[in-house]
């Protein structure tokens, strides 16, 4: 298979990977510590949620009195326009209802809204929830999916995959609260690092099992020869949980944590304590402390763990380090990636050393000379100390 279509095929798959009720719930959690009424009265929007399968619907239907909600709209995508085809059948849910029609199942989307206690026992829950046919496929950029959008306070959701930026820009046009999951490497998107470094959007509270999420896949995809560890790839109680890694939750809604500042070291005992640090400034750049670029006046920090407390300067830190990002504590001033990396100042890698670099893909990207050999970290953002 051609590489594109590879990816393509891969995209497709992940598109259908489901989140696990306990990582949204400790991450709503956080939300509720810090402002028990930050749900309150709000209309909740989960687009790409169909009840049978998605836990965020389950965790705000069955949370709906506490959090004192006023409404939860949570639609679904239609099966026929599902990238990847996991065999769809109608679930009992569907099929035994007066308003199952087999001619729109697999092709239409589902809307489900929550709004009163329906059952009358007392409370409202997922027990509770209305559901009908959309129009359409519930495709979250259709019309009648956006006029939900507008109608809604807040957007919660794992989007596709593939679709990520094109969500991300589908709430913010719209001028929306948010909480949803991507992959942390977005962060060094052209569209969404403007934004971070402004402060209009940033991490959420909690970051999976150090960045690594385990997501409900398709059962089908679960083959014991080719998936290379237990623990990246198991079968407990009939699903199949699939690890991926560099996975964050993005948001632009309060919620606390990000205020607490890292702790950091003075860049004496980094250099004397911090073995690990010591260890890969001599492998990758024979040097024994912190090197400056060769092409942009910052020092390079290899490990977030080793930002010094007293450099004035600016510095080069790992993507990781948003994970710590503390808005009063350190200014974000650019990243040295392509066009990004250029409006940064970064002076283009010369001709002849970038020819000899693997992956000479821009010539805006830092370099340091070890010895005679030049290296290019990864991906840096370039931050600098707020208070000194
Ligand atoms: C990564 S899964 C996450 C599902 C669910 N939000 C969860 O976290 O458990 C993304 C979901 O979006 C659906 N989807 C794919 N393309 C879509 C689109 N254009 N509009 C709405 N939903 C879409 C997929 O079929 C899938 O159900």
């Amino acid at each position: 298979m051609a590489q594109s279509n590879l990816a393509d095929a891969k995209n497709a798959k992940n598109d259908e990977f489901y989140t696990q009720y306990h990582d949204i719930e400790k991450e709503i959690n956080s939300y509720i510590e810090y402002d028990p009424d930050v749900f309150k009265d709000k209309v909740i929007l989960l687009p790409c949620d169909d009840p049978e399968w998605s836990n965020f619907t389950k965790y705000f239907a069955q949370n709906f009195d506490r959090f004192g909600l006023k409404k939860l709209i949570s639609t679904s995508y239609a099966a026929k326009s599902k990238k990847y085809d996991s065999g769809y059948q109608p679930t009992l849910f569907e099929t035994d209802d007066p308003r199952f029609d087999k001619s729109k199942t697999a092709k239409n989307g589902k809307i489900f809204t929550l709004t009163r206690d329906k059952t009358g026992d007392g409370k409202v829950d997922v027990e509770d929830l209305e559901w009908s046919y959309l129009k359409g496929d519930g495709d979250f950029r259709s019309e009648e999916v956006e006029k939900l959008r507008d109608e809604a306070d807040i957007v919660v959701t794992n989007p596709p995959f593939s679709l990520f930026r094109e969500f991300l820009s589908w709430v913010l046009e719209a001028d929306k609260k948010f909480i949803i999951i991507g992959n942390l490497n977005t962060v060094a998107n052209r569209e969404v690092f403007p934004l971070v470094k402004k402060n209009l959007i940033w991490l959420g509270a909690t970051c999976f099992n150090s960045g690594a999420a385990y997501f409900i896949a398709p059962k089908e995809l679960y083959d014991s020869q080719k998936m290379s560890s237990e623990k990246n790839a198991y079968l407990k109680d009939g699903k199949f949980y699939w690890r991926v890694n560099g996975i964050r939750w993005y948001t632009n809604i309060e919620h606390g944590v990000r205020h607490h500042p890292l702790k950091l070291m003075s860049e004496k005992d980094n250099l004397r304590f911090n073995t690990t640090l010591v260890r890969k400034l001599k492998e990758k750049y024979e040097v024994d402390r912190y090197p400056k670029y060769s092409n942009y006046d910052a020092i390079d920090v290899p490990l977030v763990s080793a930002i010094p407390d007293d450099y004035k300067g600016e510095m080069g830190v790992p993507v990781s380090f948003m994970d710590k990002y503390c808005p009063e504590q350190f200014e974000i001033i650019g990243i040295g990636i392509g066009s990004l990396g250029k409006e940064l100042g970064i002076s283009p890698i010369p001709k002849e050393i970038d020819d000899s670099l693997p992956g000479h893909s821009s010539v805006w990207r830092f370099y340091i000379m070890a010895g005679k050999t030049a290296v290019v970290p990864y991906s840096r953002i370039i931050i600098k100390h707020k208070d000194i």
